[in-house]
């Protein structure tokens, strides 16, 4: 089953009075529990094609299907709605309030979702997130790799069927990167799909398929290990 299916996407960005043509006519179809890994030279359209699937911003033209039905033209009231209750988002900059601790920015999002925090489900996410002993120390306190992965346990906090990750290892050292991957590894085996855009090919190549863009077009395609449900 197809959770996510984007037909024929382009973006087309205006400039002052240049046009800029980000994505050029993109097809991509994401399976249930199916962890893709986008990689590209910069420029090449990979935010610009994650904030699509994420429902962040609207295609110039093409079409985005979340569990088959079409969301490129609902309300943004309605988007939000699903982005709410479908999709974490994870980004290269962790975006933690610094005057929070690690618990508390976990539970940042059911503030938003006007839902009540439960302490336990808090405290197995951090479990989880290998961060136990770190609930209480403020973002300062916590090595890049242990940020990285708060900022992966809140967008987790709303039970998300999706996860989409544009380049969360680019600011970590190699060991933190590896160790991030392995919780995306470990969040696919529960069934969770991941959409992570990487600049690492080494990294990339740790996800069930890896696809190329370049230029706004799709090049090329991999596959790693074949995906439970393929
Ligand atoms: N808001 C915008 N206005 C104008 N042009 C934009 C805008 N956002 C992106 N672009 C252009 O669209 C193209 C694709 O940008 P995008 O951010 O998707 O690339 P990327 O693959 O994520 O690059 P990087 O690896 O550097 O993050 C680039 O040429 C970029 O300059
Ligand atoms: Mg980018």
């Amino acid at each position: 089953m197809n959770l996510i299916e984007a037909r024929d996407l382009t973006k087309v960005y205006h400039r002052g009075s240049e046009e800029v043509h980000a994505l050029k006519g993109v097809t991509l179809s994401v399976k249930t529990g199916e962890f893709l890994s986008i990689v590209g030279p910069s420029g090449s359209g990979k935010t610009g094609l994650l904030n699509i699937l994420g429902l962040l911003d609207n295609p110039s033209g093409g079409t985005v299907k979340v569990h088959g039905s079409d969301v490129t033209h609902l309300k943004e009231k309605q988007r939000v709605v699903v982005r709410r209750d479908t999709i974490g988002f994870v980004f290269q900059q962790f975006f933690l309030i610094p005057t929070m601790t690690a618990r508390e920015n976990l539970e940042l999002p059911l503030l938003f979702s006007r839902k009540k925090p439960d302490p336990k489900k808090t405290e197995s996410i951090l479990e989880m997130l290998g961060l136990a002993h770190r609930g209480d120390h403020l973002p300062y306190q916590l090595s890049g790799g242990e940020m990285q992965r708060v900022a992966i346990g809140r967008a987790l906090m709303n039970d998300p069927q999706i996860i989409l990750a544009d380049e969360p290892t680019g600011n970590l050292d190699s060991a933190s990167s590896e160790k991030i991957y392995d919780l995306f590894r470990d969040l696919r085996d529960k069934g969770l799909t991941l959409i992570v855009v990487t600049h690492n090919s080494e990294l990339a190549k740790r996800a069930d398929r890896v696809i190329t863009i370049r230029d706004g077009i799709l090049t090329d395609e991999e596959h790693q290990v074949c995906c439970p449900c393929a």
